[in-house]
Protein backbone atom coordinates (compact mmCIF):
# COMPACT_ATOMS: atom_id res chain seq x y z
CA UNK A 1 0.00 0.00 0.00
CA UNK A 2 1.26 3.74 -1.09
CA UNK A 3 1.60 6.07 1.66
CA UNK A 4 1.12 9.99 2.08
CA UNK A 5 2.38 12.11 4.21
CA UNK A 6 0.51 15.56 4.84
CA UNK A 7 1.63 18.37 6.65
CA UNK A 8 -0.82 20.40 9.33
CA UNK A 9 -3.31 17.63 8.57
CA UNK A 10 -5.71 18.35 11.97
CA UNK A 11 -7.91 20.52 10.25
CA UNK A 12 -9.03 23.09 7.44
CA UNK A 13 -7.67 21.72 3.79
CA UNK A 14 -4.79 19.81 5.22
CA UNK A 15 -7.32 17.42 6.96
CA UNK A 16 -9.72 17.53 3.76
CA UNK A 17 -6.73 16.14 1.55
CA UNK A 18 -5.81 13.47 3.95
CA UNK A 19 -9.47 12.20 4.22
CA UNK A 20 -9.53 12.36 0.17
CA UNK A 21 -6.25 10.91 -0.12
CA UNK A 22 -7.35 7.94 2.29
CA UNK A 23 -10.16 7.52 -0.13
CA UNK A 24 -7.98 7.19 -2.69
CA UNK A 25 -6.32 4.16 -0.68
CA UNK A 26 -3.27 5.95 0.29
CA UNK A 27 -2.47 5.10 4.22
CA UNK A 28 -2.22 8.51 5.82
CA UNK A 29 0.63 9.69 8.29
CA UNK A 30 -0.90 13.24 9.58
CA UNK A 31 1.03 16.12 11.04
CA UNK A 32 0.56 19.04 12.85
CA UNK A 33 2.38 21.48 15.31
CA UNK A 34 1.14 19.63 18.74
CA UNK A 35 -1.04 16.45 19.73
CA UNK A 36 -3.48 19.32 21.31
CA UNK A 37 -4.85 20.02 17.62
CA UNK A 38 -5.90 16.56 17.15
CA UNK A 39 -8.12 16.45 20.51
CA UNK A 40 -12.08 16.93 19.89
CA UNK A 41 -11.12 15.73 16.39
CA UNK A 42 -12.09 12.94 14.60
CA UNK A 43 -9.58 13.22 11.34
CA UNK A 44 -7.90 10.00 12.45
CA UNK A 45 -11.21 8.06 12.90
CA UNK A 46 -12.79 9.20 9.54
CA UNK A 47 -9.38 8.26 8.30
CA UNK A 48 -9.52 4.90 9.20
CA UNK A 49 -12.85 4.16 8.26
CA UNK A 50 -11.76 4.45 4.74
CA UNK A 51 -10.39 0.70 5.38
CA UNK A 52 -6.60 2.41 5.59
CA UNK A 53 -3.96 3.13 7.65
CA UNK A 54 -3.26 6.27 9.46
CA UNK A 55 -0.99 7.30 12.30
CA UNK A 56 -0.26 10.93 13.59
CA UNK A 57 3.30 12.30 13.84
CA UNK A 58 3.60 15.49 15.83
CA UNK A 59 6.10 18.04 14.38
CA UNK A 60 7.20 22.00 13.70
CA UNK A 61 7.61 21.67 10.08
CA UNK A 62 9.78 24.83 10.86
CA UNK A 63 12.28 23.03 12.45
CA UNK A 64 14.75 20.82 10.47
CA UNK A 65 15.75 18.47 12.66
CA UNK A 66 12.14 17.45 13.79
CA UNK A 67 11.39 16.81 10.11
CA UNK A 68 14.38 14.60 9.44
CA UNK A 69 12.83 12.45 12.25
CA UNK A 70 9.77 12.62 11.24
CA UNK A 71 10.14 11.48 7.96
CA UNK A 72 12.53 8.48 9.10
CA UNK A 73 9.30 7.93 11.25
CA UNK A 74 7.21 7.96 8.61
CA UNK A 75 9.30 6.08 6.47
CA UNK A 76 9.46 3.01 9.28
CA UNK A 77 6.06 3.06 9.89
CA UNK A 78 4.74 2.63 6.66
CA UNK A 79 7.59 1.06 4.21
CA UNK A 80 7.76 3.95 1.67
CA UNK A 81 6.72 8.10 1.03
CA UNK A 82 5.14 8.04 -1.92
CA UNK A 83 3.41 11.66 -1.48
CA UNK A 84 4.48 14.55 0.25
CA UNK A 85 1.61 17.28 0.85
CA UNK A 86 3.57 20.68 2.03
CA UNK A 87 0.36 22.17 3.59
CA UNK A 88 1.24 23.47 6.93
CA UNK A 89 1.28 27.35 7.07
CA UNK A 90 0.13 30.46 9.48
CA UNK A 91 -0.91 33.96 8.45
CA UNK A 92 0.71 36.83 10.71
CA UNK A 93 -0.71 39.58 8.40
CA UNK A 94 -0.09 43.26 8.59
CA UNK A 95 0.84 46.65 6.53
CA UNK A 96 4.77 46.38 5.43
CA UNK A 97 5.04 49.73 7.64
CA UNK A 98 3.64 48.26 10.67
CA UNK A 99 4.96 44.50 10.20
CA UNK A 100 7.78 43.40 12.80
CA UNK A 101 10.78 41.26 12.08
CA UNK A 102 9.36 38.52 14.21
CA UNK A 103 5.97 38.68 12.20
CA UNK A 104 8.20 38.37 8.87
CA UNK A 105 10.40 35.73 10.15
CA UNK A 106 7.80 33.55 11.97
CA UNK A 107 5.70 33.16 8.57
CA UNK A 108 9.12 32.54 5.96
CA UNK A 109 10.06 29.71 8.66
CA UNK A 110 6.76 27.91 8.78
CA UNK A 111 5.49 28.54 5.03
CA UNK A 112 8.69 28.60 3.35
CA UNK A 113 11.81 26.90 5.31
CA UNK A 114 9.32 23.76 5.86
CA UNK A 115 8.70 23.23 2.54
CA UNK A 116 12.78 23.50 2.06
CA UNK A 117 12.73 21.16 5.37
CA UNK A 118 10.12 18.46 4.40
CA UNK A 119 11.44 18.56 0.70
CA UNK A 120 14.54 17.61 0.94
CA UNK A 121 14.28 14.90 3.73
CA UNK A 122 10.90 13.15 2.08
CA UNK A 123 12.67 13.65 -1.55
CA UNK A 124 15.61 11.49 -0.95
CA UNK A 125 13.29 8.61 0.54
CA UNK A 126 11.33 8.80 -3.05
CA UNK A 127 14.82 9.18 -4.90
CA UNK A 128 15.49 6.03 -3.82
CA UNK A 129 12.52 4.40 -4.18
CA UNK A 130 12.84 5.86 -7.75
CA UNK A 131 9.11 7.84 -7.30
CA UNK A 132 7.28 9.98 -5.76
CA UNK A 133 4.80 13.21 -5.69
CA UNK A 134 5.54 16.29 -4.20
CA UNK A 135 2.46 18.69 -4.32
CA UNK A 136 2.84 22.05 -2.32
CA UNK A 137 0.35 24.61 -1.33
CA UNK A 138 1.17 27.85 -2.90
CA UNK A 139 -1.54 30.63 -2.74
CA UNK A 140 -2.61 33.34 -5.36
CA UNK A 141 -0.74 36.03 -2.99
CA UNK A 142 1.97 34.19 -4.22
CA UNK A 143 1.03 34.74 -7.78
CA UNK A 144 -0.25 38.44 -7.30
CA UNK A 145 0.83 39.83 -4.56
CA UNK A 146 -1.81 41.32 -1.38
CA UNK A 147 -1.77 43.94 0.70
CA UNK A 148 -1.17 43.56 4.28
CA UNK A 149 0.36 40.08 3.39
CA UNK A 150 4.13 40.67 2.23
CA UNK A 151 5.64 37.85 5.00
CA UNK A 152 2.91 35.37 3.45
CA UNK A 153 3.13 36.52 -0.47
CA UNK A 154 6.94 36.07 -0.15
CA UNK A 155 6.60 32.44 1.24
CA UNK A 156 3.77 31.49 -1.03
CA UNK A 157 6.03 32.78 -4.34
CA UNK A 158 8.98 31.07 -3.04
CA UNK A 159 7.36 27.89 -2.79
CA UNK A 160 6.62 28.43 -6.65
CA UNK A 161 10.13 28.74 -7.45
CA UNK A 162 10.86 25.91 -5.05
CA UNK A 163 8.48 23.76 -6.51
CA UNK A 164 9.79 24.59 -9.75
CA UNK A 165 13.61 23.52 -8.86
CA UNK A 166 12.29 20.32 -6.91
CA UNK A 167 10.76 19.05 -10.49
CA UNK A 168 14.02 20.19 -12.51
CA UNK A 169 16.25 18.35 -9.97
CA UNK A 170 14.05 15.30 -9.10
CA UNK A 171 12.49 14.69 -12.48
CA UNK A 172 14.77 12.44 -13.85
CA UNK A 173 14.04 10.09 -10.90
CA UNK A 174 10.78 9.60 -11.43
CA UNK A 175 9.33 12.17 -8.96
CA UNK A 176 6.94 14.91 -9.75
CA UNK A 177 6.49 17.92 -7.72
CA UNK A 178 3.71 20.37 -8.55
CA UNK A 179 2.11 23.35 -6.45
CA UNK A 180 -1.54 24.58 -5.92
CA UNK A 181 -2.38 28.08 -5.56
CA UNK A 182 -5.76 28.37 -4.01
CA UNK A 183 -8.14 31.44 -3.66
CA UNK A 184 -10.28 32.45 -0.87
CA UNK A 185 -11.27 29.01 0.84
CA UNK A 186 -13.85 28.28 3.62
CA UNK A 187 -10.94 27.25 6.60
CA UNK A 188 -10.36 28.67 10.01
CA UNK A 189 -7.40 30.74 8.44
CA UNK A 190 -10.42 32.70 6.54
CA UNK A 191 -12.93 32.96 9.25
CA UNK A 192 -10.46 35.40 10.51
CA UNK A 193 -11.79 38.28 7.85
CA UNK A 194 -14.06 40.42 8.69
CA UNK A 195 -17.38 41.00 6.69
CA UNK A 196 -16.20 44.01 4.65
CA UNK A 197 -12.96 42.36 3.42
CA UNK A 198 -14.89 38.96 2.11
CA UNK A 199 -17.15 41.26 0.84
CA UNK A 200 -14.78 42.82 -1.19
CA UNK A 201 -12.88 39.06 -2.14
CA UNK A 202 -16.20 37.84 -3.76
CA UNK A 203 -16.81 41.02 -5.95
CA UNK A 204 -13.29 39.98 -7.27
CA UNK A 205 -14.11 35.99 -7.52
CA UNK A 206 -15.68 35.29 -11.22
CA UNK A 207 -17.55 32.48 -9.60
CA UNK A 208 -18.90 34.60 -6.97
CA UNK A 209 -18.55 32.36 -3.60
CA UNK A 210 -15.55 31.18 -1.51
CA UNK A 211 -13.81 27.58 -2.30
CA UNK A 212 -14.60 24.67 -0.32
CA UNK A 213 -11.68 22.62 1.08
CA UNK A 214 -12.84 19.36 -0.77
CA UNK A 215 -12.46 21.45 -4.15
CA UNK A 216 -8.63 22.29 -3.02
CA UNK A 217 -8.71 18.20 -2.03
CA UNK A 218 -9.64 17.31 -5.61
CA UNK A 219 -6.91 18.77 -7.61
CA UNK A 220 -4.43 17.65 -5.21
CA UNK A 221 -5.92 13.86 -5.45
CA UNK A 222 -5.70 14.39 -9.35
CA UNK A 223 -2.02 15.62 -8.67
CA UNK A 224 -1.02 12.48 -6.90
CA UNK A 225 -3.22 9.56 -9.41
CA UNK A 226 -1.42 8.19 -12.35
CA UNK A 227 -3.30 10.33 -14.28
CA UNK A 228 -1.02 13.11 -13.55
CA UNK A 229 2.02 11.32 -13.91
CA UNK A 230 3.60 13.84 -16.97
CA UNK A 231 2.37 16.38 -14.87
CA UNK A 232 5.35 18.34 -13.32
CA UNK A 233 6.88 21.73 -12.33
CA UNK A 234 3.13 23.19 -12.65
CA UNK A 235 1.05 25.82 -10.52
CA UNK A 236 -3.21 25.29 -10.63
CA UNK A 237 -4.75 27.62 -9.28
CA UNK A 238 -7.71 26.72 -7.90
CA UNK A 239 -9.64 29.97 -7.33
CA UNK A 240 -13.17 30.27 -8.70
CA UNK A 241 -11.31 32.86 -11.53
CA UNK A 242 -10.33 35.32 -8.82
CA UNK A 243 -7.66 37.93 -11.28
CA UNK A 244 -7.17 35.99 -14.25
P1 LIG B 1 -5.46 26.30 8.77
O1 LIG B 1 -4.91 27.33 9.66
O2 LIG B 1 -6.89 25.90 8.91
O3 LIG B 1 -4.58 24.95 8.87
C1 LIG B 1 -3.18 24.99 8.87
C2 LIG B 1 -2.68 23.86 9.73
O4 LIG B 1 -1.23 23.93 9.78
C3 LIG B 1 -3.17 23.97 11.19
O5 LIG B 1 -3.69 22.73 11.61
C4 LIG B 1 -1.93 24.37 11.95
O6 LIG B 1 -1.90 23.93 13.29
C5 LIG B 1 -0.84 23.71 11.12
N1 LIG B 1 0.47 24.30 11.39
C6 LIG B 1 0.76 25.62 11.57
N2 LIG B 1 2.06 25.79 11.87
C7 LIG B 1 2.61 24.54 11.87
C8 LIG B 1 3.93 24.06 12.12
N3 LIG B 1 4.93 24.90 12.41
N4 LIG B 1 4.15 22.72 12.04
C9 LIG B 1 3.13 21.87 11.74
N5 LIG B 1 1.87 22.27 11.50
C10 LIG B 1 1.62 23.60 11.57
O7 LIG B 1 -5.15 26.77 7.28
P2 LIG B 1 -5.78 26.34 5.87
O8 LIG B 1 -6.66 27.42 5.42
O9 LIG B 1 -6.29 24.95 5.91
O10 LIG B 1 -4.46 26.42 4.97
C11 LIG B 1 -3.72 25.28 4.56
C12 LIG B 1 -2.69 25.73 3.55
O11 LIG B 1 -3.35 26.30 2.41
C13 LIG B 1 -1.74 26.80 4.08
O12 LIG B 1 -0.43 26.57 3.55
C14 LIG B 1 -2.33 28.07 3.52
O13 LIG B 1 -1.36 29.08 3.39
C15 LIG B 1 -2.84 27.60 2.17
N6 LIG B 1 -3.86 28.45 1.60
C16 LIG B 1 -5.07 28.64 2.23
C17 LIG B 1 -6.02 29.48 1.65
C18 LIG B 1 -7.36 29.68 2.28
O14 LIG B 1 -8.14 30.44 1.71
N7 LIG B 1 -7.70 29.07 3.39
C19 LIG B 1 -5.75 30.19 0.40
C20 LIG B 1 -4.48 29.90 -0.16
C21 LIG B 1 -3.57 29.07 0.42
Amino acid sequence: MAAALITGSARGIGAAIALRLAEDGFDIALNDISQEMFENNDIADKIKAKGVQCEIFICDVSDHAQCESTVKAVKARFGSIDVLVNNAGITRDGLMARMSEEQFDSVIAVNQKSVFNMTKFAGSVMMRQKSGRIINLSSVAGVYGNPGQINYSASKAAIIGMTKTVAKELGSRGITCNAVAPGFIKTPMTDKLTDAQREAMINQIAMKRYGEVEEIAGVVSFLASKDASYVTGQVIEISGGLMM
